[in-house]
Parts: C-alpha cells; structure tokens; sequence
C-alpha cells in the first residue's frame, strides 16, 4: 500500500486489541480550523480500500466547509467492522480516547454506520464529538432535513442554469435512495410541485414514498436511465462512473451522496455529454453547515438562513464555470482551493 499517494496532513491509525477497535482518522487539511467530518463504520474489503474511503472522504469535508464558508478543515474516521468485536459502547469509547489525544485537531460526528447513541459514548470520553443527544442536528433528523433542504435549492439553481426558471412544477425528478436525505428531499419537492420517480433497495421506503408523494416507483437498477429533468442520487457514491455515465436519462444530476464522482475525470464526461452536474460537496453541505453553525453557538435558524446560501454559491460555481469554460466539477474544486489558499 502507497500511503503517500493520497494527499492529508495527518493519517491515523488507530488500534485498541482489547476491544477489536481497528479505525482510520485522515486529517486532510486544517489551514479554516480544526478538521470537522463524521464517523463512518462498516465492513471493507481491505485495508487499502479504508484508507482510500477516510482520505477522500475527508477530502470532501475540507472543499465543503471551504467553499461553504466556514471556519474548519476536513476530516473523517472510518471504523472497521470485523466480527467478534466488543459491544459497540467499548468500540465508541476507545475511539474517543484516541479522539482526544489529538486535543481537537479533529471533530467527529455521526456518517453512514453510525448513530446518535454512538456519539453520546464517544462524548463520555471527549468533548470533540458532535451529533449527541441533545444536540441541534440529532433533533427530529434537522441535519438530514437541512441537507435535503440545500439540495432542494440546489435543484432550483440547476433548473435555471438550464432552464432559465428555477420552478420545480412539473419537472421529473428521479430520487436514487429514500432514506434520511431522500425522503426528506421528496417531501420538499413535492411541496413544489415536481413530479416524482424513486427507487431504493428497501420496499417499504419505495412505498411509503408512493403513499406520501404520489411518487412513482422505480427498479434500483432502472432509476438512472429513468428519462428526467433531474437525477438525485441520495444513496451512495460512486454512482457516476464509466457503467453509468452512458446511461444516464437526465439533463442534471443534482444529489445528497457524498463523492458522486468515481474519478474527477467523470466530472469532465458529464460536462462534455451536455450534462449539468451539481458538485456534490456544494449541494450536500446543509449537514455539516448545521454541525459547524451548533459549534460556534448559532441556532436553529441562524442554520437554516447558512444553508439558504448554498443557492448563491451554486450559482457562483456555475459562473465560474462559464466564465472559466471549465466543467462545474473543476470549478468547484478551483473555488476551493482559491479559498484554501488565501
Ligand atoms: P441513509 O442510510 O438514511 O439512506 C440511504 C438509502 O439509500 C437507504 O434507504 C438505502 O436503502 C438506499 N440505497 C442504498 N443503495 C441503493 C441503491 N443501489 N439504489 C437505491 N437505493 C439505495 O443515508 P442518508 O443519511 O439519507 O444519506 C444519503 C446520502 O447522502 C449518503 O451518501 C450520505 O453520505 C450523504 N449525505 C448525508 C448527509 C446527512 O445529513 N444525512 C449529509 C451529507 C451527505
């Protein structure tokens, strides 16, 4: 394994034997403050795989909070789940040991795999740790729901991009994956009118969708070639690779998942292909705005009125793009790293 071709300021390797903790903290970068991203657990196929996963993940993390205008870096911690491990209290609280030592140079929270009740273990041993009981985002699923909520906008932005009306009414839009963001994204769209496709791997959430929105039902295999205005991957990433790309039956992909892109080189196809891609770290950052928004003492509101930003930054993405004659992918990443530079 080459550790030294990813890029990160600091790669932990955590382990504690006595628990079966084996975790990964990648600290990509904390020139905005310290590095803020949430804990992922789950089984890989191997170590290298792990890595890769922490690294790009916290990669993301730092372009997001960059180009979201907030005060942290990017970071994440990946678990490792393996069989025989102690019950998971024992899992949490040895990894906020480790979280600790670092002194909060890294922040963790709740990702795919983990949950509220994880966090309040990981808070009985530090105070870096987001996403406990109590806090602004565990409260009725609001850090899913202002996710949705920026997506929301950033379907509108893309509309007008392409359209020149950002109305929702009547346009198709096929939603990837209806669990937290998902749902809560065909809700804000159906109160705007869209008309809605959606598919996921669960059936009762495919059908308590088509109760709730009238949404009509979907294939998971069927969903990306689906003909629509908007595709909205809200499950998992990766999504748009070489096998998809040629399928894809939408004029814009606009979605929740984290790092879409399988490279950035797909970032370009779907430029060339004349299709309008909303970089994902722009549009997804409604969850880690309300993180950072709790940690600096805001509300509720205060969250709300950052996520409703992520409509202008979009926009500014788009210009940048046209100005530049780039694709929006690259000009997401140029604002970035302009940001990160100053
Ligand atoms: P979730 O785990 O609640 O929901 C994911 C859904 O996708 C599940 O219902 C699952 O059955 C479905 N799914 C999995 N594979 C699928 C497939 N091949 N086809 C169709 N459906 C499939 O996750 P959540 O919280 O809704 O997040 C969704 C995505 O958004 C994830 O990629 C996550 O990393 C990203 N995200 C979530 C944020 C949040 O606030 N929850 C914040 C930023 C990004």
């Amino acid at each position: 394994m080459d550790l030294w071709q990813h890029q990160y300021e600091q790669l932990l390797f955590l382990q504690d034997r006595s628990v079966g903790l084996k975790a990964i903290i990648a600290i990509h970068n904390t020139k905005l403050g310290p590095a803020l991203g949430g804990c992922r657990m789950r089984h890989y196929a191997s170590d290298e795989e792990a890595v890769a996963d922490a690294v790009r993940l916290a990669q993301g993390m730092t372009y997001k909070s960059a180009v979201s205008g907030l005060p942290y870096g990017g970071g994440k911690a990946v678990i490792l789940s393996m069989p025989g491990q102690s019950p998971r209290e024992q899992i949490f609280w040895a990894l906020g040991r480790h979280i600790q030592t670092l002194q909060g140079r890294y922040i963790t929270g709740i990702d795919l795999g983990t949950a509220v009740t994880d966090m309040d273990w990981v808070r009985l041993e530090t105070p870096y740790v987001t996403d406990t009981t109590g806090s602004l985002g565990a409260a009725g699923d609001f850090t899913a729901r202002m996710t949705a909520y920026g997506v929301f906008l950033g379907i509108r932005a893309s509309l007008k991009r392409v359209y020149g009306s950002d109305s929702i009414q009547n346009k198709a839009v096929a939603v990837q994956g209806l669990g937290k963001v998902g749902y809560q994204l065909c809700r804000y769209l159906k109160r705007a009118g869209a008309r809605l496709i959606v598919a996921d791997m669960d059936p009762l959430r495919v059908k308590k969708a088509a109760d709730d929105f009238g949404a009509s039902p979907r294939r998971p295999q069927d969903i990306l070639a689906e003909p629509c205005d908007v595709f909205s991957p809200c499950a998992l990433g990766g999504i748009l690779n070489d096998f998809t790309l040629g399928r894809l039956g939408c004029r814009i992909v606009a979605g929740a998942a984290n790092n879409q892109l399988a490279e950035v080189r797909h970032g370009e196809e779907l430029h060339r292909s004349g299709i309008l891609y909303a970089p994902d770290y722009v549009i997804n950052a409604g969850g880690i705005i309300v993180t950072s928004v709790e940690l600096l003492g805001g509300d509720a509101a205060l969250a709300r009125q950052h996520v409703e930003k992520i409509n202008d930054t979009l926009t500014h993405v788009f210009r940048i793009a046209d100005a530049e004659g780039i694709s929006p992918s690259a000009a997401a990443d140029r604002l970035a790293e302009v940001i990160l530079k100053n």
